[in-house]
């Protein structure tokens, strides 16, 4: 019974996420790659490529693809407006797809802008003990720059500027480097100091992670034992996987820290959106935010 679960929930993501392997090929395309994807090769070459459902779904697999693309684009709303509830109180975007365009990269922050529209700053702290935690004890892991408008404030914003340095190979090519250069500001729980570690994240593409979290574990870890053989050092990234509560390897996000794409999706609507699920329940706010503020 768990394992038919197990594979209907697997179905289900696979047929919301999995568009097309390959983007679509162009006639200027290198021979005998126009249709390198088989079936999951899309003819679609403007921007809506990556919304492409695989061309042999079933009915019953087509309407669950077409459910969750149009939860991917749900603009969640504040209770009591009409719409779904569940945005806030404080986030980042309204829906999935304002940081995933068309399941694309968001794009990149230009210099000297503010982190917004598909980027986000992740917070870390540093304990006087050297510990790391990965998240923030006044502003969680993410700063989230939008807010329940008259109801709270936001936590704060952001905005970079590159740093550029020159990087040379051995064989004299060189490449220019950007470092991002990250400004909080505009915080409304208090001052940050040195012990808060920031790293900015883009939203990537979400095309094909379906057909991902099909590839079985034997097959990363025999790629594993492949690499070791060459000299290199892969590694799994073993995380829990909060349902089951069992270790598992991680295969999305940031260092794969989530095991599957539903956890993936319960973390991003618990970060993103401010929405809660079973697995993140309580509201996306640390104590001191919910303790300085009307109840919401
Ligand atoms: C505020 C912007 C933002 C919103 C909204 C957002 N994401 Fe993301 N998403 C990101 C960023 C940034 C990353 C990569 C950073 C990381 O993994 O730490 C990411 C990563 C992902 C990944 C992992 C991709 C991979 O290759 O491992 C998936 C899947 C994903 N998001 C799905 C969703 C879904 C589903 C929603 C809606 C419930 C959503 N995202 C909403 C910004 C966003």
């Amino acid at each position: 019974m768990l394992d038919a679960l197990k594979t209907k929930k697997k179905l289900w993501f696979a047929a919301a996420l999995l568009c097309v392997s390959q983007h679509a090929y162009s006639d200027a395309s290198p021979q005998g790659l126009e249709n390198s994807g088989g079936l999951l090769t899309t003819t679609e070459t403007g921007e809506l490529s990556f919304t492409m459902p695989y061309a042999a779904l079933t009915a019953k697999l087509g309407k669950k693809f077409i459910k969750g693309h149009e939860q991917f684009n749900e603009l969640w709303v504040l209770a009591p407006a009409p719409g779904i509830w569940g945005l806030g109180p404080t986030f980042n975007e309204a829906n999935c797809a304002g940081c995933h365009p068309n399941n694309s990269r968001a794009r990149p922050v230009a210099d000297g802008a503010t982190v917004e529209n598909g980027s986000v700053i992740k917070l870390g702290y540093r304990r006087l003990d050297g510990v790391v935690l990965p998240s923030h004890p006044w502003y969680g892991d993410q700063l989230q720059n939008r807010a329940a408008e008259n109801r709270v404030p936001i936590e704060g914003g952001a905005t970079v500027t590159y740093e550029v340095s020159i990087f040379e190979y051995p064989d004299k090519t060189t490449v220019a480097l950007k470092r991002p250069l990250i400004d909080i500001r505009n915080l409304n729980f208090g001052d940050i100091n040195d012990a808060t570690l920031t790293s900015m994240r883009i939203a990537p593409q979400v095309i094909g992670l379906g057909l991902l979290e099909w590839v079985p574990d034997a097959s990363l870890l025999n790629i594993v034992a492949e690499q070791k053989e060459g000299g290199l050092s892969g590694r799994p990234n073993y995380v829990i996987d909060l349902e089951t509560e069992d270790v598992v390897i991680g295969r999305f996000g940031w260092k794969a820290s989530q095991p599957n794409l539903k956890q993936q999706t319960a973390s991003a609507f618990h970060s993103d959106i401010g929405a809660t699920t079973f697995f993140f329940s309580e509201k996306n706010c640390p104590e001191v935010q919910t303790l300085s503020l009307i109840h919401i």
